[in-house]
Protein backbone atom coordinates (compact mmCIF):
# COMPACT_ATOMS: atom_id res chain seq x y z
CA UNK A 1 0.00 0.00 0.00
CA UNK A 2 1.11 3.30 -0.61
CA UNK A 3 1.95 5.67 2.27
CA UNK A 4 1.91 9.37 1.21
CA UNK A 5 2.53 11.71 3.72
CA UNK A 6 1.64 15.61 3.90
CA UNK A 7 3.52 18.26 5.77
CA UNK A 8 4.80 21.61 5.62
CA UNK A 9 8.35 22.54 4.16
CA UNK A 10 10.50 23.70 6.96
CA UNK A 11 13.81 24.25 5.48
CA UNK A 12 14.43 25.18 1.67
CA UNK A 13 17.15 26.71 -1.17
CA UNK A 14 14.04 26.07 -3.73
CA UNK A 15 11.87 28.45 -5.20
CA UNK A 16 9.18 25.56 -6.32
CA UNK A 17 9.45 24.55 -2.79
CA UNK A 18 9.61 27.73 -0.37
CA UNK A 19 9.70 27.13 3.40
CA UNK A 20 5.74 27.20 4.81
CA UNK A 21 4.45 25.76 1.43
CA UNK A 22 2.63 22.44 2.26
CA UNK A 23 3.47 19.50 0.02
CA UNK A 24 2.25 16.12 -0.57
CA UNK A 25 4.74 13.28 -1.90
CA UNK A 26 4.71 9.32 -1.84
CA UNK A 27 7.53 8.83 0.44
CA UNK A 28 6.45 6.20 2.47
CA UNK A 29 6.14 6.49 6.10
CA UNK A 30 8.22 8.96 8.15
CA UNK A 31 8.32 12.60 10.50
CA UNK A 32 10.61 14.24 7.95
CA UNK A 33 12.35 13.90 4.59
CA UNK A 34 14.67 15.53 2.12
CA UNK A 35 14.42 16.21 -1.39
CA UNK A 36 16.09 17.87 -4.14
CA UNK A 37 13.58 19.99 -5.90
CA UNK A 38 14.74 18.00 -9.58
CA UNK A 39 13.87 14.12 -8.12
CA UNK A 40 12.25 12.07 -10.12
CA UNK A 41 9.95 9.34 -9.45
CA UNK A 42 9.36 6.29 -11.73
CA UNK A 43 5.67 6.36 -9.53
CA UNK A 44 4.12 9.33 -10.63
CA UNK A 45 2.57 9.50 -6.85
CA UNK A 46 5.55 9.78 -5.04
CA UNK A 47 6.47 12.75 -6.87
CA UNK A 48 6.93 15.79 -4.19
CA UNK A 49 3.59 18.41 -5.05
CA UNK A 50 2.91 21.12 -3.42
CA UNK A 51 -0.61 21.68 -2.38
CA UNK A 52 -2.39 24.68 -4.23
CA UNK A 53 -2.29 28.18 -2.39
CA UNK A 54 -6.19 28.35 -2.66
CA UNK A 55 -6.73 24.85 -1.24
CA UNK A 56 -9.59 25.98 1.33
CA UNK A 57 -7.94 26.94 4.80
CA UNK A 58 -10.52 25.25 6.41
CA UNK A 59 -10.82 21.94 4.77
CA UNK A 60 -8.68 19.45 6.30
CA UNK A 61 -4.96 18.75 4.77
CA UNK A 62 -5.94 15.39 5.25
CA UNK A 63 -7.65 15.47 1.88
CA UNK A 64 -4.53 15.68 -0.17
CA UNK A 65 -3.76 12.11 1.01
CA UNK A 66 -7.53 11.29 0.20
CA UNK A 67 -10.35 12.89 -1.78
CA UNK A 68 -7.77 15.27 -3.88
CA UNK A 69 -5.35 12.81 -4.59
CA UNK A 70 -4.58 9.26 -4.42
CA UNK A 71 -7.29 7.02 -3.77
CA UNK A 72 -9.26 9.74 -5.42
CA UNK A 73 -7.99 9.77 -8.23
CA UNK A 74 -7.91 5.41 -8.33
CA UNK A 75 -11.85 6.19 -7.57
CA UNK A 76 -12.36 8.58 -10.55
CA UNK A 77 -10.33 6.82 -13.04
CA UNK A 78 -11.22 3.57 -12.23
CA UNK A 79 -14.76 4.25 -12.64
CA UNK A 80 -14.45 6.78 -15.37
CA UNK A 81 -11.76 5.19 -17.66
CA UNK A 82 -11.36 1.61 -16.93
CA UNK A 83 -14.85 0.61 -16.04
CA UNK A 84 -16.28 3.34 -18.55
CA UNK A 85 -19.70 3.60 -16.49
CA UNK A 86 -22.14 5.50 -17.69
CA UNK A 87 -25.55 7.25 -16.49
CA UNK A 88 -28.06 4.37 -16.16
CA UNK A 89 -25.41 1.53 -15.31
CA UNK A 90 -25.03 -0.82 -12.47
CA UNK A 91 -21.63 -0.55 -10.69
CA UNK A 92 -20.76 -2.70 -7.40
CA UNK A 93 -18.02 -1.26 -5.01
CA UNK A 94 -16.15 -3.71 -1.96
CA UNK A 95 -14.64 -2.26 0.54
CA UNK A 96 -17.16 0.64 -0.02
CA UNK A 97 -16.61 2.85 2.93
CA UNK A 98 -12.99 3.01 2.61
CA UNK A 99 -11.31 5.87 0.69
CA UNK A 100 -11.58 4.52 -2.18
CA UNK A 101 -14.89 2.67 -2.39
CA UNK A 102 -16.68 5.45 -0.80
CA UNK A 103 -15.73 7.80 -3.62
CA UNK A 104 -16.46 5.42 -6.28
CA UNK A 105 -19.61 5.34 -5.00
CA UNK A 106 -20.35 9.01 -5.24
CA UNK A 107 -18.87 9.54 -8.22
CA UNK A 108 -20.60 6.81 -9.55
CA UNK A 109 -24.03 9.01 -8.07
CA UNK A 110 -22.95 11.86 -9.66
CA UNK A 111 -22.45 10.16 -13.19
CA UNK A 112 -25.73 9.05 -13.02
CA UNK A 113 -25.14 5.27 -12.36
CA UNK A 114 -27.45 3.18 -9.69
CA UNK A 115 -24.18 2.01 -7.32
CA UNK A 116 -24.28 -0.85 -4.69
CA UNK A 117 -22.05 -0.82 -1.90
CA UNK A 118 -20.94 -3.93 0.39
CA UNK A 119 -18.56 -3.07 4.15
CA UNK A 120 -18.54 -5.10 6.65
CA UNK A 121 -20.29 -3.53 9.77
CA UNK A 122 -23.91 -2.21 9.86
CA UNK A 123 -22.33 1.05 10.89
CA UNK A 124 -20.51 1.69 7.60
CA UNK A 125 -23.33 0.14 5.95
CA UNK A 126 -25.03 3.20 7.65
CA UNK A 127 -22.73 5.58 6.34
CA UNK A 128 -23.36 4.16 2.52
CA UNK A 129 -26.63 4.71 2.97
CA UNK A 130 -26.14 8.32 4.22
CA UNK A 131 -23.62 8.85 1.23
CA UNK A 132 -26.57 7.93 -0.99
CA UNK A 133 -25.87 4.43 -2.26
CA UNK A 134 -28.99 2.74 -3.96
CA UNK A 135 -28.67 -0.63 -2.23
CA UNK A 136 -25.77 -1.42 0.94
CA UNK A 137 -25.40 -5.00 2.31
CA UNK A 138 -23.26 -6.25 5.05
CA UNK A 139 -20.97 -8.92 3.10
CA UNK A 140 -20.46 -10.66 6.60
CA UNK A 141 -23.85 -11.57 7.39
CA UNK A 142 -26.37 -13.07 4.55
CA UNK A 143 -26.12 -14.86 1.48
CA UNK A 144 -24.01 -12.92 -1.44
CA UNK A 145 -25.94 -14.16 -4.25
CA UNK A 146 -28.95 -13.66 -2.67
CA UNK A 147 -27.98 -9.43 -1.75
CA UNK A 148 -26.74 -9.23 -5.51
CA UNK A 149 -29.87 -10.64 -7.09
CA UNK A 150 -32.25 -8.44 -4.81
CA UNK A 151 -30.09 -5.35 -5.75
CA UNK A 152 -29.38 -5.92 -9.20
CA UNK A 153 -32.06 -8.49 -10.38
CA UNK A 154 -30.57 -7.19 -13.89
CA UNK A 155 -27.25 -8.02 -13.58
CA UNK A 156 -24.17 -5.51 -13.24
CA UNK A 157 -22.44 -3.49 -15.39
CA UNK A 158 -19.31 -2.09 -13.06
CA UNK A 159 -17.30 -4.01 -10.76
CA UNK A 160 -15.04 -2.09 -8.85
CA UNK A 161 -13.08 -4.82 -6.98
CA UNK A 162 -11.14 -3.30 -3.80
CA UNK A 163 -10.33 -6.67 -2.25
CA UNK A 164 -10.03 -9.20 -4.78
CA UNK A 165 -11.83 -11.70 -2.62
CA UNK A 166 -12.89 -14.94 -3.89
CA UNK A 167 -16.52 -15.74 -2.28
CA UNK A 168 -17.57 -12.07 -3.81
CA UNK A 169 -15.99 -12.18 -7.29
CA UNK A 170 -17.06 -15.46 -7.99
CA UNK A 171 -20.41 -15.08 -7.20
CA UNK A 172 -20.30 -11.66 -9.37
CA UNK A 173 -18.18 -12.89 -12.09
CA UNK A 174 -20.27 -16.26 -11.89
CA UNK A 175 -23.68 -15.17 -11.83
CA UNK A 176 -24.15 -10.89 -11.54
CA UNK A 177 -21.67 -9.55 -14.17
CA UNK A 178 -23.48 -8.59 -17.28
CA UNK A 179 -22.43 -9.51 -20.82
CA UNK A 180 -19.83 -6.32 -21.61
CA UNK A 181 -19.43 -5.75 -17.85
CA UNK A 182 -16.57 -3.94 -17.09
CA UNK A 183 -13.89 -4.78 -14.05
CA UNK A 184 -11.33 -2.28 -12.24
CA UNK A 185 -9.56 -5.02 -10.52
CA UNK A 186 -8.20 -2.18 -8.15
CA UNK A 187 -6.65 -3.93 -4.92
CA UNK A 188 -6.53 -6.98 -3.57
CA UNK A 189 -6.04 -6.26 0.23
CA UNK A 190 -7.97 -9.62 1.12
CA UNK A 191 -4.24 -10.76 0.83
CA UNK A 192 -1.73 -8.70 1.82
CA UNK A 193 -1.80 -10.01 5.17
CA UNK A 194 -1.93 -13.85 4.47
CA UNK A 195 0.72 -15.42 2.84
CA UNK A 196 -1.39 -17.99 1.71
CA UNK A 197 -3.96 -16.10 -0.50
CA UNK A 198 -3.88 -16.16 -4.15
CA UNK A 199 -5.07 -12.78 -5.08
CA UNK A 200 -5.50 -10.97 -8.41
CA UNK A 201 -2.00 -9.54 -8.31
CA UNK A 202 -3.82 -7.07 -11.33
CA UNK A 203 -3.60 -3.84 -9.37
CA UNK A 204 -2.00 -2.88 -12.30
CA UNK A 205 -5.03 -2.71 -14.86
CA UNK A 206 -5.61 0.30 -12.16
CA UNK A 207 -2.45 1.84 -12.11
CA UNK A 208 -2.71 1.78 -15.93
CA UNK A 209 -6.07 3.96 -15.77
CA UNK A 210 -4.76 6.13 -13.31
CA UNK A 211 -1.18 6.98 -14.86
CA UNK A 212 -2.82 7.54 -18.12
CA UNK A 213 -4.86 10.08 -16.36
CA UNK A 214 -2.13 11.32 -14.30
CA UNK A 215 -2.12 13.94 -17.00
CA UNK A 216 -5.24 15.31 -16.33
CA UNK A 217 -4.38 14.55 -12.71
CA UNK A 218 -4.91 17.85 -11.53
CA UNK A 219 -7.89 18.34 -13.45
CA UNK A 220 -9.14 15.67 -11.14
CA UNK A 221 -7.81 17.38 -8.02
CA UNK A 222 -9.80 20.28 -9.50
CA UNK A 223 -12.95 18.35 -9.71
CA UNK A 224 -12.49 16.91 -6.44
CA UNK A 225 -11.71 20.18 -4.40
CA UNK A 226 -15.03 21.46 -6.04
CA UNK A 227 -17.06 18.30 -4.86
CA UNK A 228 -15.38 18.83 -1.46
CA UNK A 229 -16.25 22.08 -1.23
CA UNK A 230 -20.31 22.83 -1.38
CA UNK A 231 -20.02 19.98 0.39
CA UNK A 232 -21.25 17.70 -2.62
CA UNK A 233 -18.11 14.92 -1.83
CA UNK A 234 -18.76 13.78 1.85
CA UNK A 235 -15.48 12.04 3.69
CA UNK A 236 -14.25 10.74 6.51
CA UNK A 237 -10.65 10.65 7.98
CA UNK A 238 -10.00 7.85 10.72
CA UNK A 239 -7.58 9.46 12.48
CA UNK A 240 -4.76 8.04 14.59
CA UNK A 241 -2.49 10.07 16.74
CA UNK A 242 1.27 9.32 17.04
CA UNK A 243 3.94 8.51 14.50
CA UNK A 244 4.56 5.25 16.91
CA UNK A 245 1.29 3.88 16.34
CA UNK A 246 1.42 3.81 12.82
CA UNK A 247 1.59 -0.12 12.78
CA UNK A 248 -1.55 -0.30 14.87
CA UNK A 249 -3.20 2.06 11.58
CA UNK A 250 -2.06 -0.38 9.00
CA UNK A 251 -3.21 -2.93 10.91
CA UNK A 252 -6.61 -1.25 11.57
CA UNK A 253 -6.83 -1.03 7.79
CA UNK A 254 -6.04 -4.92 7.20
CA UNK A 255 -8.95 -5.92 10.01
CA UNK A 256 -11.12 -2.91 8.91
CA UNK A 257 -11.25 -0.74 11.86
CA UNK A 258 -11.22 2.42 9.81
CA UNK A 259 -14.00 4.39 7.79
CA UNK A 260 -13.08 6.50 5.30
CA UNK A 261 -9.29 6.98 4.58
CA UNK A 262 -6.42 5.98 7.33
CA UNK A 263 -4.29 8.44 8.17
CA UNK A 264 -1.72 9.06 11.01
CA UNK A 265 -0.72 11.96 12.70
CA UNK A 266 2.33 13.01 13.56
N1 LIG B 1 -4.70 0.36 -8.12
C1 LIG B 1 -4.56 1.53 -7.53
O1 LIG B 1 -4.16 2.50 -8.16
C2 LIG B 1 -4.94 1.68 -6.09
C3 LIG B 1 -4.88 2.93 -5.45
C4 LIG B 1 -5.34 3.05 -4.13
C5 LIG B 1 -5.78 1.93 -3.46
N2 LIG B 1 -5.76 0.70 -4.09
C6 LIG B 1 -6.29 -0.49 -3.43
O2 LIG B 1 -7.67 -0.28 -3.23
C7 LIG B 1 -8.11 -0.96 -2.06
C8 LIG B 1 -8.79 0.02 -1.11
O3 LIG B 1 -7.85 1.01 -0.72
P1 LIG B 1 -8.26 2.12 0.34
O4 LIG B 1 -7.12 3.03 0.47
O5 LIG B 1 -9.61 2.63 0.01
O6 LIG B 1 -8.30 1.27 1.65
P2 LIG B 1 -9.47 1.22 2.72
O7 LIG B 1 -10.77 1.25 2.10
O8 LIG B 1 -9.16 2.12 3.76
O9 LIG B 1 -9.28 -0.35 3.06
C9 LIG B 1 -9.62 -0.92 4.13
C10 LIG B 1 -10.95 -1.66 4.07
O10 LIG B 1 -10.89 -2.85 3.26
C11 LIG B 1 -11.72 -3.83 3.86
N3 LIG B 1 -10.95 -5.08 4.04
C12 LIG B 1 -9.79 -5.22 4.68
N4 LIG B 1 -9.41 -6.52 4.70
C13 LIG B 1 -10.39 -7.20 4.05
C14 LIG B 1 -10.57 -8.58 3.74
N5 LIG B 1 -9.68 -9.52 4.10
N6 LIG B 1 -11.69 -8.93 3.05
C15 LIG B 1 -12.59 -8.00 2.70
N7 LIG B 1 -12.45 -6.67 2.96
C16 LIG B 1 -11.37 -6.29 3.63
C17 LIG B 1 -12.12 -3.31 5.24
O11 LIG B 1 -13.44 -2.83 5.16
P3 LIG B 1 -14.69 -3.74 5.61
O12 LIG B 1 -14.89 -3.50 7.08
O13 LIG B 1 -15.77 -3.23 4.76
O14 LIG B 1 -14.29 -5.16 5.33
C18 LIG B 1 -11.18 -2.15 5.47
O15 LIG B 1 -11.73 -1.14 6.29
C19 LIG B 1 -6.85 -1.61 -1.47
O16 LIG B 1 -6.80 -2.94 -1.92
C20 LIG B 1 -5.72 -0.79 -2.05
O17 LIG B 1 -4.52 -1.51 -2.13
C21 LIG B 1 -5.36 0.58 -5.38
Amino acid sequence: MVGEVVGRVIESRSTRYPVGATVVAGYGWRTHGGVHEDEKHTLPTAQLRTVPEDFPKDLSTGLMLGVTVMPGMTAYFGLHDVCQAKAGEIVLVNAAAGAVGSLVGQIGKIKGCKVIGCAGTDEKVNWLRELGFDYVFNYKTGSLDEELKTAAPEGIDCYFDNVSWGDLSVSVLNNHIKVHGRVACCGSISTYNNPEAKGVEAAGVLWRGVTGGLARGCHTGDDMNRGVNPGKVKYKEHVTSGFDQTPQALIGVLTGGNTGKAIVKV
